[in-house]
């Protein structure tokens, strides 16, 4: 036996192991889990094992999801939303708040249960992923409450169905349901293969708060049943997992007009700068990198320093990695637990060792037996090493250092993910001009991985689109009322194949010309398809190219900021108004008045489509603020094509973005009478850039180019799903709109701007708590 003398010598922990034995009693008791469905359990079927990883122990057998599973589950779905629906804020709250309190009061069992299934540490299920479970409800049943309020005139979208991970399985299934119900939906759920076992719990705690049958089902299985649910008859799907099988869902959706949110990969930067508080750093990283086993997808895998304090830094980290404990995960004192299964260490393994041969020196990270590897990192790596490239999603980060914060932000953004930064400085300034010019939804200033139910949580570019949190969050599961078209809308226009009917030079009147970073500009190829009023230029690829390159490099335009933008805009009223007789001869006075109408309302948003200050954590101040995508392509409307092209052109540049437009195909010749008006309004060059043709071949190029970040397309639906499908290339989301009266109200508002920026989330300190002491970890 240790002798306390001894004790006081080794300062070793003892074991302080959580009782377990509820959870088990539990699982004897249950053993064989069928879906929940329709408010009760069913029978189980074929079923399969899920594990402790850290002994390899089988917990239960949980049912694989058939297609017919989830079908039955998806009827009974549809056939509870009406009348969850029809209940009050108020009764929907009190669902909710209902869940939160049962979570509360089961929150030892949920927590015993996350890390035997998970393999995560005890002291992180229990002090991070069921007290932040709570809170979600919590903050979504007063969601319930608000919402006629907050989102007046939004609908719930009908039945939701939501595909989570296995790293936070209670904390992802909590992201999901809570927001959902609050609007008013329903749900099918299919938690991941290795960690079913909290939502189960969570069935039964449904049941036992009454929650009305059908409004939460739970099917369980592999990847296969989480395709048969993307299949399946849902008005949404909601996921969380890796960017290849979000990208495969993005596809099987193509076309689809069903509403998608996609929270991915990452391989999110943590930049040390020079004047950073090293020693607060150094738990940044631990609460970072080595939090639930790097198995986070916004963990700070990438370490960048600055060179000044790189060895010194080094030193640190290696002698805090040295005193972190890896093992059985129920221990209390234990830091680093097991990988979820053998599979995801092998991958680990794999990634490491393809690093290693590739040039890279691993410090740390051995593996041990069973589900374990110790921390650790890459130094010496290059950027295009499979270690630097590939997200690991293990406790392995990567080491390296830079001299200015310009290279800092270079090497930061050097990946075709955004989801998360965290930055170390202790001056303000330095700190926060890199927030603003690194390239993620989340950044965390002296601190790292803090999450909150108010606080919007989701990516850029590859790291998917969609919010969860808050009211950006609770957006992602309301709808627009229906728009009832106009009668002279674009679906019902034919969509007319352009005449390769003439070519340049053969003395036609050719006035109208393609407008490309700020000039007028002969197709390539020169040429000409008929149109009313004339001819209009047929656009190809190249064009596409070059309108794209016209667009990045009018970069300054959001620069300008709004006052500026506005002040553009209401000179460019200012010109339309003064050609106004003009241009109703191409299309008609009203068309004209509404045009110059539209003009002066985004004028009006430019500077006042403002960011939040959310009440997320105590101590913190959360920013969250709209932020133009950059390159926004779009095909405007056939009808109406004044209006149309306008009132989605407006708001996207209103917010900073530049645009590449497609007009109308059927009538161009409005739009291309709008180039002067541009030039004479000190439009600056590149911000607007417009490529006539034929949109069936313009479209799905422009979609698919990697330097274009988002899709808007109004227009016939039938060219949706090749729009769709291009834009899963670099995971860019498509702005579909409805077509409608491009002159009436109901084309201009809110939601186009919304659509127009992506909201990026700040955290910093503020008031009271010392930096870097409000990480979530510990
Ligand atoms: P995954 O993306 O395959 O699994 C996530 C969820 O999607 C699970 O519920 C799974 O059953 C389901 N799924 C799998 N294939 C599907 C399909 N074709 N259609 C619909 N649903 C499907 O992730 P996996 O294989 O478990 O992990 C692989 C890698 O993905 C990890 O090493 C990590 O790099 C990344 N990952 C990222 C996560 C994040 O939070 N962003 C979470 C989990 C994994």
């Amino acid at each position: 036996m240790t002798r306390v003398s001894e004790i006081m010598q080794t300062m070793e922990y003892g074991p302080s192991v959580e009782d377990s034995t509820a959870v088990r009693d539990w699982l004897s008791r249950r053993g064989r889990f069928g879906h929940f469905i329709n408010g009760s359990f069913t029978k189980p079927g074929q079923t399969f094992e899920t594990r402790d990883p850290s002994t390899g122990e089988v917990l239960a057998h949980v049912s694989q999801g058939t297609e017919a599973d989830v079908k039955a589950a998806v009827r009974a779905a549809r056939r509870a939303q009406k009348g969850w629906a029809a209940l009050s804020g108020t009764e929907r709250a009190r669902h909710l708040y209902a869940l939160a309190r049962h979570v509360q009061k089961r929150e030892r069992f949920l927590s015993v249960l996350e890390t035997l299934d998970n393999g995560k540490p005890i002291r992180e299920a229990r002090d991070i992923d069921v007290p932040l479970v709570a809170r979600h409800f919590y903050h979504h049943a007063g969601w319930a409450e608000l919402r006629d309020t907050r989102f007046p005139g939004l609908a719930p979208l009908g039945v939701c169905g939501q595909i989570i991970p296995w790293n936070f399985p209670l904390l992802m299934l909590a992201w999901k349901i809570a927001p959902a119900l609050a609007a008013g939906n329903t749900v099918v759920l299919k938690p991941a293969e290795y960690t079913p076992l909290t939502a189960l719990a969570f069935a039964e705690i449904c049941q036992e708060v009454g929650l009305p049958k059908g409004v939460v089902n739970i099917v369980t299985g592999d990847g296969a049943t989480g395709a048969a649910l993307v299949k399946a008859d849902v008005d949404k799907i909601a996921f969380t997992g890796s960017t290849e099988v979000g990208r495969g869902i993005a596809q099987a959706l193509a076309g689809t007009g069903r509403r998608l949110t996609l929270e991915l990969g990452g391989k999110s930067p943590f930049v040390v700068m020079e004047d950073a508080d090293l020693d607060a750093a150094i738990e940044g990283v631990v609460d970072s990198i080595w939090f639930n086993q790097g198995q986070v997808c916004c963990a700070g895998s990438r370490i960048l320093v600055a060179e000044a304090v790189a060895e010194r830094f080094e030193t640190l980290l290696r002698a805090r990695m040295a005193r972190l404990r890896v093992g059985a995960p129920l221990d209390k004192s234990t830091d680093i637990g097991a990988i979820v299964d053998p599979v995801q260490k092998d991958r680990i393994l794999s990634i490491c060792r393809a690093a290693t041969e590739a040039g890279a020196e691993l410090v740390g990270g051995q593996s041990q037996d069973g589900c374990f590897i110790a921390p650790g990192y890459l130094k010496n790596i290059a950027p295009a090493n499979p270690g630097a490239e590939q997200e690991i999603f293990g406790p392995i980060a990567t080491f390296s250092t830079f001299r200015t914060a310009d290279e800092a932000v270079e090497l930061a953004n050097n990946t075709r993910y955004g989801l998360a930064a965290s930055i170390w400085s202790e001056s303000a300034t330095v700190a926060t001009d890199l927030a603003a010019r690194i390239k993620a939804g989340v950044v965390w200033i002296n601190s790292a991985n803090i999450f909150d139910a108010a606080a919007p949580f989701g990516g850029y570019r590859e790291s998917g689109y969609g919010r969860e949190g808050g009211a950006a969050g609770m957006l992602e599961y309301l709808a627009e009322p229906p728009v009832r078209p106009a009668r002279d809308a674009a679906t019902t226009v034919p969509v007319a194949t352009p005449e390769r009917a003439t070519t340049a030079g053969q003395g036609i009147d050719r006035t109208a010309k393609l407008y490309i970073g700020g000039a007028q500009k002969r197709p390539d190829g020169g040429a000409m398809y008929a149109v009313p009023g004339g001819l209009a230029p047929l656009g190809g690829r190249k064009d596409i190219r070059n309108a794209v390159e016209a667009a990045t490099k009018a970069g300054k335009w959001a620069a300008m900021g709004g006052h500026g933008r506005a002040q553009v805009l209401y000179f460019l009223a200012e010109n339309l108004a003064a050609r106004a007789d003009e241009f109703a001869g191409r299309t008609s006075p009203s068309e004209v008045e509404a045009a110059i109408a539209r003009i002066f309302h985004y004028a009006a948003w430019a500077d006042k489509f403002d960011g939040t200050n959310v009440q997320a954590k105590a101590g913190h101040l959360v920013n969250v603020l709209p932020e133009p995508y950059g390159v926004i392509g779009m095909t405007c409307p056939n009808a109406q094509p004044l209006t149309g092209f306008l009132s989605l052109v407006l708001p996207a540049i209103a917010m900073g973005n530049a645009v590449v437009a497609i007009p109308s195909q059927t009538d161009p010749l409005p739009v291309a009478d709008l180039y002067q008006v541009f030039d004479t309004s000190d439009l600056p060059a590149g911000v607007v850039n417009i490529v006539t043709g034929a949109r069936s071949e313009l479209a799905p190029v422009l979609a698919a180019h990697d330097e274009v970040a988002a899709f808007w397309h109004a227009g016939p639906p039938q060219e949706r799903a090749a729009i769709d499908r291009a834009a899963t290339g670099n995971l860019k989301p498509v702005f579909s709109i409805q077509n409608r009266d491009w002159t009436g109200p109901q084309a201009q508002g809110e939601d186009f701007l919304r659509h127009a920026t992506r909201c990026k989330t700040i955290w910093m300190p503020y008031g009271a708590l010392p930096a870097g002491s409000g990480s979530a970890a510990y």
